[in-house]
């Protein structure tokens, strides 16, 4: 978590008119954090554990806590998260929104359209060029200029459907670690990864103790998490986070591995674990949650069509200070484009700005010249990565400018992978 934007001081609590009266929004205090997740309990429907509470507590940043406060009780909440992004050849600062909850009593009085605004402030305030989420709805953040930067994409397939097109040797340099050595070198292997694929987010200390931390209601009625780690030459070259299901069903094995997390460094490392899971005995059937788009997989499995897949939204992207996200990015080509933003929700944060950028860096800048491209924050964010076709929100009639200006800036915007965000918040 980069310590450079935890000690900067979140906007004071601000009052704000809704359409049921007046209401604070403020940070919580370290006491109050009972309460504030009572409202998540009541809003996703479950009661928290006292050890899932105390993990929570530990990984959220505080001074960055959202709560709405009507008439002393707590009905909104909020908070973000302080990553680095990575862009198309670089790093950004961003928040990660999340903990974006309403009480049913409180719904549609526009409590989450102040606490959003309170965010932008924030993250304005904070200097952060992009502001993320991931939606529980993909109908809610639009209104609030957020677009999909990234997909998941989660797949099945019967491990007896699976043959690879390239053999390796069962075993090939995957040994499996236990969670001491996981916590050192997980950590390692993603921030090595990190640098290559767009919409990766950097995990620090807090992070990787939540996410390793493997409570008992986390498992879904699978096993414990297991680690297996590719390596070669003694360096780490890639991890598979896993999980197990112990499943007979006539006197035949219909075991079932959860394929959670998959990071490698080489597309080695990323077969030989794959090959590691394709031959494990007794399994039946092995499933992803979220994996690129983009999948190595594919190409190593004589069927690939036996994978059984479904794509959703991932990351959500919304830039909150256009000329410096679009400069902190690289181009795949060299290329000048004006792009007007039309932004209903923060006007102030849309105008005309000159992009020049190219392999080797940018500079973006306000211009009164005429615009190339008109875009609403929506396509600019879900393009922002390198994922979204300006072209085809033209066609949609989503971006106003000539065919070739689109077909430029999607050139321009395409990077050598499909972004991808391996992570939850
Ligand atoms: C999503 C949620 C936070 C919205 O809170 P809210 O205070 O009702 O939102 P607002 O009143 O500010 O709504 C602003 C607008 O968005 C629309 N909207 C918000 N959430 C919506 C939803 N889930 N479905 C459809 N429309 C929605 C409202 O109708 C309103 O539209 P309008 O401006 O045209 O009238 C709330 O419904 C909730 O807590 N849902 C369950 C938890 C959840 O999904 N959280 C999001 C986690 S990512």
């Amino acid at each position: 978590m980069p310590t450079a934007f935890l000690t900067v001081i979140p906007p004071s609590s601000v009052v704000y008119a809704v359409t049921l009266g007046v209401m604070d929004i403020r940070a919580i205090t370290p006491d109050e954090f009972r309460a504030y997740a009572s409202v998540w309990e009541r809003t996703f429907n479950f009661d928290g554990k006292d050890d899932e509470l105390a993990a929570e507590a530990k990984v959220h940043e505080l001074d960055r806590s959202i709560v709405a406060v009507d008439d002393g009780t707590f009905v909104g909440t909020g908070g973000s998260f302080s990553f680095e992004l990575t862009v198309p050849g670089g790093v950004v600062p961003a928040a990660g929104l999340t903990a974006i909850a309403v009480l049913p009593t409180h719904r549609r009085r526009g409590v989450l359209t102040s606490m959003m605004r309170y965010h932008f402030e924030d993250v304005q305030n904070r200097e952060e060029p992009v502001s993320l989420l991931r939606a529980s709805e993909s109908v809610i953040y639009g209104r609030f200029g957020y677009g999909v930067a990234t997909y998941d994409s989660s797949w099945k397939i019967g491990r007896r459907d699976a043959s690879f097109t390239v053999q390796g040797q069962i075993g090939e340099a995957v040994s499996l670690i236990d969670l001491d050595r996981a916590k050192k070198v997980l950590p390692e292997v993603y921030a090595g990864a990190a640098p290559a694929t767009p919409g990766f987010l950097s995990r620090g200390k807090e992070i990787w103790d939540h996410a390793l931390s493997d409570l008992e209601s986390w498992r879904g009625g699978f096993t414990s998490n297991r680690f297996a780690l590719f390596e070669e030459d003694g360096a780490a070259l890639g991890y598979l986070r896993y999980r197990a299901k112990d499943t007979w069903e006539q006197g035949l094995p219909k075991n079932e591995i959860l394929a959670a997390e998959l990071i490698a460094l080489t597309p080695q490392a990323e077969a030989a674990l794959w090959r590691f899971v394709f031959s494990t005995d007794l399994v039946d059937e092995i499933r992803t949650q979220n994996r690129p788009t983009d999948e190595l997989l594919d190409l190593l499995l004589a069927e690939p069509r036996r994978l059984v897949r479904r794509r959703t939204d991932g990351l959500w992207a919304r830039l909150v200070d256009v000329p410096a996200a679009l400069a902190a990015r690289r181009y795949r080509v060299e290329g000048r484009l004006v792009i007007e933003v039309v932004d209903p929700f923060l006007p102030d944060h849309g105008g005309r700005f000159l992009l020049e950028g190219g392999p080797d860096g940018a500079v973006c800048r306000w211009t009164t010249d005429e615009p190339d491209l008109v875009v609403d924050p929506v396509a600019l964010g879900a393009c922002y990565l390198g994922g979204g076709s300006f072209a085809l929100f033209r066609a949609a009639g989503r971006v106003k400018g000539e065919t070739k200006a689109a077909q430029l800036a999607d050139t321009m915007f395409s990077w050598h992978v499909q972004p991808w965000c391996p992570h939850y918040f």
